[in-house]
């Protein structure tokens, strides 16, 4: 059965629009859970814009389900995870000024010190994934880097959604899934994705997660966080 992770990371940057203590993160946590989230994912970023170590710390403690740490390979955030020991954490790419993750991680290109931080991590009992687009032979030199999981870049094919490239960026990464599967990589995806340009994605055989932020956190400011999770909950299994 496919799972969704739902990423709060824009629930804390209502919080900080303010610089003030609501909505609080952990309270979106407890409520996803309560809709049927699988996993929380939070992204602690070098420039704290968003989910702060607090979050961080106090969701280890109370949730119920699974946390993603996403991060940066950098010293500070190895430090952080191996002492937080989240369930899962993803390494992605980041750049101060960008608005979003913008890209996959280039683990060819940062191959050592790839797999340097994936050895501390699984070290401390986390499972590890890395943030890449849908290209084999950053998903092959995943798996040399040690990886568990890969999650695959669904932004191209959500932006192509509806256009020209849909088909194209949506066969990009069947393939990547396909392959990663069969070099025995666990597959999940996101970034991007929606209620609707979801639908022809959750075809993919391979794919176990999905992590969504934006699309249901925009969601929950008309009909409410719980509405809006358990919404996404029940397409992902197909009830919907
Ligand atoms: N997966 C990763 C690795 C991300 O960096 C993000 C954005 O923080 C997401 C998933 C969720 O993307 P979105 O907010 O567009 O659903």
């Amino acid at each position: 059965m496919k799972k969704l992770g739902v990423n709060i990371d824009h629930v804390a940057t209502v919080r900080e629009a303010r610089k003030t203590v609501e909505p609080d993160p952990v309270y979106a946590a407890v409520l996803a859970e309560l809709a049927g989230a699988d996993g929380i994912t939070v992204h602690l970023r070098e420039d704290r814009r968003h989910i702060k170590d607090r979050d961080v710390r106090l969701l280890k403690q109370f949730i119920k389900t699974k946390l993603n740490l996403e991060m940066a390979a950098t010293d500070e955030m190895v430090g952080i995870a191996t002492e937080v020991k989240p369930y899962s954490s993803t390494i992605v790419p980041e750049r101060r000024e960008e608005v979003t993750t913008e890209g996959g991680l280039d683990v060819v290109g940062s191959y050592e010190r790839i797999k340097d931080v994936v050895s501390s991590l699984k070290s401390a009992g986390i499972v590890v994934s890395l943030f890449v687009d849908p290209d084999l032979e950053q998903i092959e030199a995943s798996r040399r880097a040690g990886a568990d999981y890969i999650e695959i870049h669904t932004g191209r094919y959500c932006e192509a959604f509806g256009g020209e490239k849909e088909k194209e960026e949506l066969e990009a990464i069947r393939r990547a899934a396909f392959f990663a599967s069969s070099i025995g990589l666990g597959v999940n995806a996101g970034h991007g994705l929606n209620y609707k340009n979801i639908i022809p994605v959750l075809e993919i055989p391979q794919i176990e997660e999905f992590n969504i932020g934006h699309s249901i956190v925009s969601r929950a400011v008309f009909v409410g966080l719980y509405e809006a999770v358990r919404e996404m909950v029940l397409l992902i299994r197909g009830k919907a």
